[in-house]
């Protein structure tokens, strides 16, 4: 492997892990890989197109022939998220196309097609990648390996404060169920399942406020990685 640095986030959902890499990726100026967005852009062409969750030979052709695109209009902003050349960037945001891709994330076919697709993200002057399997099957030479864990009901809690702030409305019950059963299928899944790679650290943000836990991480990054530019904060 190339000497470019990685850093992988991996972790559930609702752990701060796309706050952390968004952070980390704007303050080196590295590349951001969202790898969920990948398996939700699969998981909504696959519901456009009426193919079958459980359609196997399908879907990895659809895997295959994704035509995804990641834009950053500004450092700092939101990545926007193209299928086929149209803005898709909060469709996937959905619960429902949440656990679409939890759905069809288990099938073997479907991961190796999106494996080379990820790699490619590896570029200088470093990547930030986020995901479930980022230090254990996808780079697993990483420079650091982090993995961002909490507890169901805290997590269940913040993204019920998330949508309510985008004037979503939400049940945390369901929320909570939802999010039981995700963690559930991801975690238990022959296949790249959701766990921290051996040489992980592990950080539990249950009780942590996300300003502590970037600094925390920001300074794992500095000592594991000398010479970086100092942090905005
Ligand atoms: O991180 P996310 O919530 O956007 O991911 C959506 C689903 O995609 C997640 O429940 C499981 C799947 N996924 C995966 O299997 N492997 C990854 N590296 C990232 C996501």
């Amino acid at each position: 492997m190339s000497n470019i640095p990685i850093i992988t986030v991996d972790g559930p959902s609702g752990t701060g892990k796309g706050t952390i890499c968004s952070y980390l990726a704007e303050w080196l100026h590295w590349h951001f890989l969202d790898s969920g967005a990948l398996y939700r852009v699969l998981a909504l062409a696959a519901e456009k197109q009426g193919i079958d969750k459980d359609d196997d030979v399908a879907l990895e052709q659809l895997a295959e022939n994704l035509n995804v695109e990641f834009k950053v209009a500004e450092a700092g902003s939101l990545v926007n998220v193209l299928l086929d050349g149209e803005y898709v960037t909060e469709e996937i945001r959905t619960e429902t196309c949440g656990n679409a891709a939890s759905i069809i994330a288990p099938i073997a076919t479907v991961r190796k097609a999106l494996l080379a697709r990820q790699r490619a993200f590896h570029q200088t002057p470093g990547l930030i990648a986020d995901g479930r399997d980022m230090g254990t099957v996808v780079f697993p030479d990483a420079t650091l390996k982090i993995y961002l864990t909490a507890s169901a009901e805290e997590r269940a809690k913040r993204r019920y404060k998330q949508l309510k702030e985008k004037g979503i409305s939400a049940n945390l019950r369901g929320l909570s169920a939802d999010i039981a059963e995700r963690d559930e299928r991801d975690s238990t899944r022959s296949i790249s399942p959701l766990k921290p790679a051996e040489d992980a650290i592990v950080i539990d943000t249950s009780k942590l406020d996300i300003n502590t836990v970037v600094a925390n991480i920001s300074e794992l990054v500095c000592k594991r990685i000398p010479g970086l530019p100092k942090t905005g904060g």
